[in-house]
């Protein structure tokens, strides 16, 4: 077993940032494939508001607390189960910042100044004649770290994102694999996932939908008013009975995104047919509504319960915290911030540096189970786990070990195994390494 196949192989992990209101390109780009990966079996996914993204690009409390109702609201209107996926926001998550920290420190800054959302900004800065960096913070730079500890602190294999953030998660690889190569082998190294065909959706002037543009179509706009907003996608000239090309037609590939292949091959035969804009644009609204109709109620009974919704996202902060914490402590002893009366720190310091540290590793078997593991710093192992029925007994289990040391060991019998031959100074000693305080 290589050690990623030895990792549950499906860790999907994505994040939407709490700005403006969620629209079809979100839906299609990101909301709906998620919701789909979300269902299938042997994949645990981790969904999340990013809130301290949010506040890069906005600065309005009362739009960033709105944003965030809206976009759990749609999340959760879509079909995203809280009681099946991890479902939180990431401003309850204080791992997230701690890491951020800790990543920061193995970042090249030459790294962040490619940043494409960071040049974008210089770019625009030196073409002005302005100073490259004038009206830049220090949070848009720092963006991919937050990023990329959002990805790592839940050892996510992967991340399914719009095309434009394929650059962060390849620098969250290159942030993992530099954090590894210092401290041991600690992090996963996440692949980003595009849906080929549909992760970009067009607008209503044929560029991709994006706020920026101002091109969108609200993914919960009342009925009449998508009606509206669909006759005002942008088409050409030709005239009824007029062959139509479906390739330019940003009317086409919006219907494409929500039909299945055989009523698109029909559209497509009506564009051949010389379908008049107008009855083309009826087909696609009515083929949208009839399946945002559903969502689009459930979403206004949700944003009209906004505890119900704080609740569910403070049950998943717990959820993921117990997954976050136990990795946070096992990093902090790996860089070096540990306990003083840890026996570690009597070791020489350039052989501190080196030396790998013991690790809880969690997977998950072909029996859809969690398990973990416990390994000495030389990759040994020394404990070993039942199956848990989910991620969270694992990480309450871990969590119980880092704080208690071997003291927990006899309570935990049931669940937890020794390695044969395994000795329990050993044990002991590893144990201590997490738990510097308790004596036994
Ligand atoms: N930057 C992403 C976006 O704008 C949102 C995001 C934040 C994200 N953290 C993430 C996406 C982690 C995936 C994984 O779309």
């Amino acid at each position: 077993m290589n050690p990623t196949s030895f990792l549950s192989p499906q860790r999907f992990l994505t994040g939407i940032t709490t700005t403006g209101t969620p629209h079809l390109g979100n839906f299609v780009g990101s909301i709906r494939p998620s919701v789909a990966a979300s269902r299938l079996p042997g994949v645990q996914s981790f969904y999340f508001l990013a809130d301290y993204h949010a506040l890069i690009k906005c600065d309005d409390p009362a739009r960033i607390q709105r944003s965030t109702l809206e976009i759990a609201a749609s999340w959760l209107a879509a079909g995203l189960d809280p009681e099946r996926v991890l479902f939180y926001r990431q401003s309850d998550i204080p791992e997230i910042p701690e890491l951020t920290w800790l990543l920061t420190c193995v970042t090249g800054k030459g790294m962040l100044n490619r940043a494409h959302a960071y040049k974008a900004s210089v770019d625009k800065n030196e073409a002005a004649g302005n100073d490259p960096d004038a009206d830049v913070t220090a949070g848009l730079f720092m963006y991919p770290v937050l990023m990329g500890a959002d990805i790592l602190v839940f050892k996510a294999h992967k991340v399914p994102v719009g095309r434009d953030q394929i650059q962060h998660i390849e620098m969250a690889r290159d942030m993992a694999q530099r954090f590894n190569h210092l401290y041991g082998e600690h992090l996963v190294l996440p692949e980003a996932v595009t849906e080929e065909s549909v992760a970009l959706l067009p607008g209503l002037d044929g560029r991709k939908m994006s706020k920026s543009y101002d091109n969108t179509i609200p993914l919960f706009t009342p009925r009449e008013q998508l009606r509206k907003l669909i006759a005002g996608i942008v088409t050409d000239s030709r005239a009824p009975g007029e062959a139509k090309d479906t390739q330019s037609s940003a009317l086409f590939q919006i219907y494409q995104a929500f039909a299945s292949p055989p009523e698109t091959a029909a559209f497509k035969q009506a564009y051949d047919d010389g379908i008049a804009w107008a009855d083309a644009k009826k087909t696609v609204f009515e083929r949208i509504d009839q399946e945002v109709a559903p969502m689009r109620e459930r979403y206004h009974a949700l944003v009209a319960d906004p505890a119900k919704i704080e609740a569910i996202l403070q049950a998943g902060a717990e959820k993921a915290r117990s997954v976050a914490s136990p990795l946070l402590q096992e990093l902090r002893q790996a860089v070096g911030l540990r306990n003083l009366a840890s026996s570690a720190g009597s070791l020489p310091k350039a052989k501190l540096a080196k030396t790998a540290a013991p690790a809880f590793k969690q997977y998950r078997e072909k029996d859809g189970k969690f398990y973990f593991k416990l390994l000495d710093a030389d990759a040994k192992l020394l404990l070993q786990s039942q199956g848990f029925e989910s991620p969270k007994e694992v990480g309450l289990t871990i969590a119980a070990l880092q704080k208690e040391g071997v003291a927990a060991l006899p309570g935990l019998q049931p669940v937890l195994q020794a390695a044969p031959g395994v000795r329990s100074d050993e044990l002991e000693s590893t144990l201590k390494f997490f738990a510097p305080g308790t004596q036994n």
